[in-house]
C-alpha cells in the first residue's frame, strides 16, 4: 500500500479539552432527549455515543422514527429500507408520498409565515434582502404554476444555470412542487459545459438571468445560454428571470419569468412524490471525460440533509447560518436550500466572492446579518489569511457559534487562523468531509459528547447512520487503528445518492463493485489510534481546486483540442490557495511552432471556455515523449512524483519504455519552475 501511505500524513495535536469552554449548547444543558427529543424511542442511549450506535445498529428502528417525526407525509411509509447493493438498489421509506416543498415552505409558513427563510446578500454589500416564508412560498407557487402552463410535466428535467439568489431557489423548489426534477449547473461553467449537462439530462427546459453580477463585474449568463440552447435540440423553452435592470435580446424560446409569474396564482398544488422518485440531478466529475449526473430522490436525501444541518452545527431556532457556497454545488443544495428550509431556519443567499469590495468581505457580512454559523471552503480561508489579521478584526463576530469548513483539506495553518483569529479561540471548528454523493455531511467532529476534544485539520466522527470502513488493495477491512487505506461506506444511509442519471453501470462501477458490500468514496483515509477519521487524498484521477472536483480526462480532452497538441496529461499538483491546480503535460504535433508563452495562453483560454475559468491550468510544460508503460499506458504516478519534486522516489521503472524521455521531464520541470518564480519576481 506505498501508494497509500505516501499521503498520511499526521496531524498536529492541540491540547485536549481545547473547547471545554465552548460546547455546543444542547449537549452541556440537559439530557439527551432534549438534545433529541426521538431519543425516547431508544431508553439505551443516553448520550451521543449511546445514539450513533443505535443508528448503526437499529438502522432502520432510528430512520424510522426520524423519518416520521422530522417530515411532514402525504401518506406514510410502510418500510424504512431495502437494499441491494449488488444491483445498486436503495430505497428508503417505501411507500411514503410527501413534498419536499411543502416541507421547505408551507408547514413553517403555517406556523410562522413572517419568519425570515432567505437573506439574500447581494454582490453589493449593504443591500441585502430578507424574504419570509410566506414570500418565498407564493414565488414558489407562481413559479411552479408558470412552468406548469408552459407544458412542464412531473418527471421531467429542468436545468437551472443561475446566481445565488431567491429566483434561483424558489426555482428548485418550484421543481420540486411540481415533480419536475431540476438539474443546477454552477453559473461559471461555460456554454460548452452547460450544453453537454443539458443534453445528457435531456432538458427541455431552461431557467436563467438576464445577467448575473460577481465581484463587481456583470457575468453574462443568458448569452452563454444562447450559446449552449443551440447545441441542445431538446430545450423548449428558456425562463429568464432580471438579475439587472439591463434588456437582453429574447429569441421565440424565451420567455420572461417575472412577467409570466405575475399572472399565475400564489396557490399552486404539490404534487404527491413517491420517497424514491427523483429529486434532483447534480453533475459531478468522475475519473472520465463525461460528467456524472447523479441523482438524490426526495425523502431521504431531505431528512439526511436536514438532519445533518442541525446536529453538525448546532443550529438553532433563531439562529442565522451562513453557508457561502454557491447553489450550482451540492453544498449548497444542503446547506444552503434543502437542510435550513427543511428545518424552518434563516439562511444566507451570498452572491458575492471573499474578496469584493475588499478582503473583509465575510467579516463585515457577518456582523451586518448577525451570522452564527459560519461555512466557507478552506480555499477561502487560506485566501484571507493572507490579508492578514486586521480585515478580519475590524469586524464583530460576536454572533459566530460554529465555523465549518467544506470541499477539500483543511491545513493545519489554516485551520489554527480560522479557529484563534476568526472565531476567537471560541468557535469550535467543524471540518466536515462529505460528497456530492453523499448527500450530506458523512465525517464531521460534531456532534460528539461533551467534552470531546476537537483536533485540528480532520473530520474525525462519522455522523449518524454512517459507518465508515477502510480497506486495503486486496479488498479486507482494515479492523484495527492506526492505518491508512480506501475509505467506504459499509451500510446504507438516507441521503446516499441513488444512481447516475441514465447509466447505472457507471453508478455500479464506480462505487459499488470496486468493494463488493462496501460503498466506495474515491477518497483515502487514516485512521489514528483513537479512531478518528483524517481525509488523505483522492485515490482516482480527480482532482480538487479550490475545493470544486474536476476529472483529469475533463481537462484532457478539451487540451487535447487544440491544434499543436499530439498528446497530454493532466496531474494535480499542490497550490497555496487552491489546494490543487492542473499541470499539464503536453507533447506537440511535429509541425507546430508556437512559443511557450503563446501555447499557455491558448490552452489556458480553451479549458476557460470549455470547462469554466477555475479549471485553467497552472502549469504548461512541453515533454519530447510523455512517460509509458511498454503496453503504452501513461506512467501518472511517475508524472506526479515529478511534479511534486520527489524526482528521486520514482519507484518500480522497469515497465518504462524511455528512460531518457523521463530524464528530459525532470529538466524540462526544473526550468519551467525557475522561470515561473522570475516571473512571480
Ligand atoms: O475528495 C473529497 C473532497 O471533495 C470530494 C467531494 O467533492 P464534491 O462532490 O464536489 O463535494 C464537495 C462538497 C462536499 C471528496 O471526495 N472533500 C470534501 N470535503 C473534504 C474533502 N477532502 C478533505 N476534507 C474534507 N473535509
Amino acid at each position: 500500500m506505498a501508494w497509500l501511505l505516501a499521503r498520511i500524513c499526521f496531524p498536529k495535536k492541540v491540547p485536549r479539552g481545547k473547547f471545554s469552554s465552548c460546547q455546543t449548547r444542547a449537549w452541556s444543558r440537559g439530557t439527551v432527549t432534549a438534545y433529541m427529543p426521538e431519543a425516547t424511542a431508544f431508553p439505551g442511549s443516553r448520550d451521543h455515543q449511546g445514539l450513533y450506535q443505535v443508528s448503526v445498529e437499529q438502522t432502520d428502528a432510528f430512520w424510522g422514527v426520524l423519518g416520521r417525526s422530522r417530515l411532514t407525509w402525504i401518506n406514510p411509509f410502510h418500510t424504512v429500507s431495502y437494499s441491494d447493493l449488488q444491483q445498486g438498489h436503495v430505497s428508503w421509506f417505501l411507500g411514503g408520498q410527501l413534498n419536499v416543498a411543502v416541507n421547505c415552505l408551507d408547514r413553517h409558513v403555517h406556523k410562522a409565515p413572517e419568519k425570515v427563510a432567505l437573506v439574500w446578500e447581494k454582490d453589493e454589500p449593504g443591500q441585502e434582502d430578507r424574504i419570509t416564508y410566506r414570500e418565498l412560498l407564493e414565488m414558489t407557487c407562481r413559479l411552479g404554476n408558470t412552468m406548469r402552463r408552459q407544458g412542464v410535466k412531473k418527471g421531467d428535467r429542468v436545468t437551472i444555470y443561475m446566481p445565488s439568489c431567491p429566483m434561483a431557489v424558489a426555482s428548485m423548489l418550484a421543481c420540486a412542487r411540481i415533480g419536475a426534477i431540476h438539474t443546477v449547473v454552477f453559473a461559471g461553467f461555460s456554454s460548452a459545459a452547460l450544453a453537454d449537462r443539458i443534453q445528457d439530462a435531456q432538458s427541455e427546459t431552461v431557467i436563467t438571468v438576464n445577467q448575473g453580477l460577481r465581484g463587481g463585474k456583470v457575468v453574462p449568463l443568458k448569452e452563454t445560454v444562447d450559446q449552449a440552447v443551440k447545441l441542445c435540440p431538446t430545450v423548449k423553452r428558456v425562463f429568464v428571470s432580471k438579475r439587472t435592470d439591463e434588456k437582453v435580446p429574447l429569441s421565440d424560446l424565451d420567455i420572461p419569468l417575472e412577467e409570466e409569474m405575475m399572472k399565475e396564482d400564489v396557490a399552486c398544488e404539490p404534487v404527491a412524490m413517491e420517497s424514491e422518485d427523483f429529486l434532483f440531478l447534480l453533475y459531478t466529475s468522475g475519473s472520465t471525460g463525461k460528467p456524472k449526473g447523479l441523482v438524490h430522490s426526495q425523502a431521504g436525501y431531505l431528512l439526511y440533509a436536514a438532519l445533518t444541518h442541525k446536529y453538525v452545527f448546532d443550529y438553532h431556532d433563531g439562529d442565522v447560518f451562513g453557508c457561502v457556497a454557491d447553489i450550482g454545488w451540492i453544498t449548497g443544495h444542503s446547506y444552503v436550500v434543502y437542510g435550513p428550509l427543511c428545518n424552518g431556519g434563516t439562511t444566507i443567499l451570498f452572491e458575492s466572492t471573499p474578496v469584493y469590495p475588499n478582503p473583509g468581505r465575510y467579516w463585515e457580512t457577518v456582523e451586518r446579518l448577525k451570522i452564527n454559523q459560519l461555512y466557507a471552503a478552506p480555499t477561502a480561508i487560506r485566501l484571507l489569511l493572507r490579508y492578514g489579521d486586521d480585515w478580519v478584526k475590524k469586524y464583530d463576530r460576536s454572533s459566530l457559534k460554529v465555523l465549518g469548513s467544506v470541499g477539500e483539506p483543511i491545513n493545519t495553518e489554516a485551520w489554527e487562523w480560522y479557529f484563534n483569529v476568526v472565531g476567537d479561540g471560541r468557535c469550535p471548528v467543524i471540518d466536515t468531509w462529505w460528497q456530492t454523493e453523499t448527500g450530506g455531511i458523512c465525517i464531521a467532529p460534531r456532534p460528539s459528547n461533551p467534552g470531546e476534544e476537537i483536533l485540528p485539520s480532520m473530520a474525525m466522527r462519522p455522523f449518524f447512520g454512517i459507518r465508515p470502513s477502510l480497506l486495503d488493495g486486496k479488498g479486507a477491512v482494515l479492523t484495527q487503528n492506526d492505518v491508512s487505506g480506501a475509505l467506504c461506506i459499509s451500510q446504507i444511509w438516507p441521503g446516499m445518492a441513488r444512481t447516475i442519471y441514465n447509466d447505472h453501470q457507471r453508478f455500479l462501477e464506480t462505487y459499488l463493485t470496486p468493494y463488493p458490500g462496501h460503498f466506495f468514496t474515491g477518497d483515502g483515509a487514516y485512521r489514528t489510534s483513537k479512531g478518528y477519521y483524517q481525509l488523505t487524498g483522492r485515490l482516482d484521477d480527480v482532482i480538487n481546486i479550490s475545493g470544486h472536483r474536476l476529472g483529469t480526462a475533463e481537462i484532457e480532452e478539451v487540451v487535447n483540442k487544440h491544434g499543436a497538441v499530439a498528446e497530454s496529461a493532466v496531474i494535480g499538483c499542490p497550490h497555496e490557495i487552491k489546494g490543487e491546480g492542473a499541470y499539464v503535460f503536453i507533447v506537440l504535433k511535429k509541425c507546430s511552432n508556437l512559443s511557450q508563452e503563446s501555447l499557455t495562453s491558448e490552452l489556458q483560454g480553451l479549458v476557460s471556455n470549455e470547462i469554466a475559468k477555475y479549471a485553467a491550468p497552472e502549469y504548461i510544460q512541453v515533454a519530447r515523449r510523455l512517460p509509458k508503460t511498454r503496453s503504452g499506458k501513461i506512467m501518472r504516478r511517475v508524472l506526479k512524483k515529478i511534479i511534486e519534486n520527489k524526482a528521486d522516489e520514482l519507484g518500480d521503472l522497469t515497465t518504462l519504455d524511455d528512460h531518457e524521455a523521463v530524464k528530459e521531464i525532470i529538466e524540462g520541470h526544473k526550468q519551467l519552475l525557475q522561470k515561473k518564480q522570475v516571473q512571480q519576481a
